[in-house]
């Protein structure tokens, strides 16, 4: 996808909207735009009945039931609510957390940050250099203390998938529940709740093509009685989540998830080419790199490339406005910080501070990768030292 003069390569940070999914929201906001909990008019009967629709195909594409999915404000908030659910509503003497050391940001701070109120502790599992959780360390630390697991299905910064279905199997044996962080999964890989054994699940609109704003989480039947809301208020969605529910949003996340479904396989195979043919390129161009991850167990558009002795911050500035890549590194305090999910996977803060996230998806093609290689190339040559 090219903006002006941007070939935008950064799909895993956030998706363009389908126009598909533009054009299903916009009656929502001026035509239909009743209050979706306004009980005594046909206007408000549509938008409720558009959202139960969505609903039911966000339900679908995860294999959960409609009355299962319980609409956020995106993954940050699904995230947030899985865990203070489940810690808030415990009523075991269970007091440890477990979650993989390369959780977003959003699970590792709300966990911690909900630990400490509740008196819980949080371990963290370490990854191998793949990214994919240390099974061994995970065994090691699956007590019958735990009382919850979160690992992500698909790492936002280098794309590991991670084996679900084992995970939640072992986290089932201790009696834990299973939460799975799966914003960046649906591009990447099939998702059955059921057949994997999740408890809970976190999604995000804006990762598959719907509008920001909007995500939901999955949360098993059976735990809806002992699971607690985060936001208060009038009662709605069982009074799991209160507030108005964004009618175009949601009807945007339920066309977004609609085709992720029926279209999601044959756009994997063209992303595992488009990433390769990025590879393929940049090998003509002479630029030298390495690849941090999986090689197999990977998001078909995600490529994570460290190039050897180069800033990699100095780099994007570099190409700037030509290609929208991302570093991963946080800024704290004017202090730049390499990748903690490069770090957690062995790399030292030179090799962290010298990778770069590059996506592909859905609106790339073969010649926006080929015009990207070179500008890459021509880059680096000329700051190599
Ligand atoms: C793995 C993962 N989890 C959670 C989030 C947060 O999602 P949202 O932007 O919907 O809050 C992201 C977004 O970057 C993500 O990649």
């Amino acid at each position: 996808m090219r903006v002006s003069d941007s070939i935008y390569l950064d799909y895993q940070a956030s998706t363009p909207a389908d126009t598909r999914v533009v054009e299903a929201m916009l009656p929502y906001f001026t035509d239909s735009f009743g209050n979706p909990h306004s009980s005594n008019h046909i206007l408000g009967w549509k938008s409720a009945d558009s959202i139960e629709s969505a609903r039911y195909e966000v339900a679908s594409l995860v294999g959960a039931l409609p009355e299962e999915i319980v609409f956020t404000s995106g993954a940050t908030e699904a995230n947030n609510h899985a865990i203070f659910g489940v810690l808030a509503g415990n009523q075991t003497d269970r007091k440890t957390i477990l979650i993989s050391a390369i959780e977003h940001k959003c699970v590792k701070e709300a966990a911690y940050f909900f630990a400490r109120q509740f008196g819980h502790r949080i371990m963290e599992v370490p990854v191998l250099e793949s990214g994919l959780v240390d099974r061994a360390a995970f065994l090691s630390l699956l007590t019958d203390d735990v009382v919850l697991v979160s690992v992500m299905a698909v790492n936002n910064e280098i794309g590991t998938i991670q084996d679900v279905a084992w995970l939640a199997e072992h986290a089932k044996r201790v009696g834990a529940i299973f939460h799975c962080d799966a914003a960046q999964a649906p591009e990447a890989i099939d998702l059955d709740v059921v057949e994997l054994g999740i408890d809970l699940l976190s999604l995000s609109a804006h990762k598959i093509y719907g509008p920001k704003g909007v995500g939901a989480l999955y949360i098993e039947s059976s735990l809806q009685n002992d699971f607690l809301p985060l936001v208060h208020g009038g009662g709605q969605q069982s009074g799991l989540r209160s507030g108005t529910l964004p009618t175009p949003l949601c009807v945007g996340f339920g066309v977004a998830a609609s085709i992720i479904r029926k279209e999601g396989i044959q756009n994997r195979e063209r992303l595992q080419e488009l990433s390769f043919g990025l590879l393929e390129n940049l090998r003509r161009a002479n630029v030298i790199f390495s690849i941090n991850g999986d090689a197999i167990n990977r998001h078909p558009g995600n490529l994570n490339l460290e190039f050897p002795g180069i800033e990699a911050e100095s780099l994007i500035n570099m190409l700037q406005p030509s290609i929208c890549a991302s570093t991963g590194s946080a800024c704290n305090s004017g202090i730049i910080q390499s990748s903690y999910v490069l770090r957690s996977i062995g790399l030292s803060e030179e090799r962290a501070s010298a990778s770069i996230r590059f996506s592909v998806g859905r609106f790339s093609d073969e010649e926006q990768l080929v015009e990207a290689a070179n500008k890459i190339a021509i880059a680096i040559s000329s700051i190599s030292p």
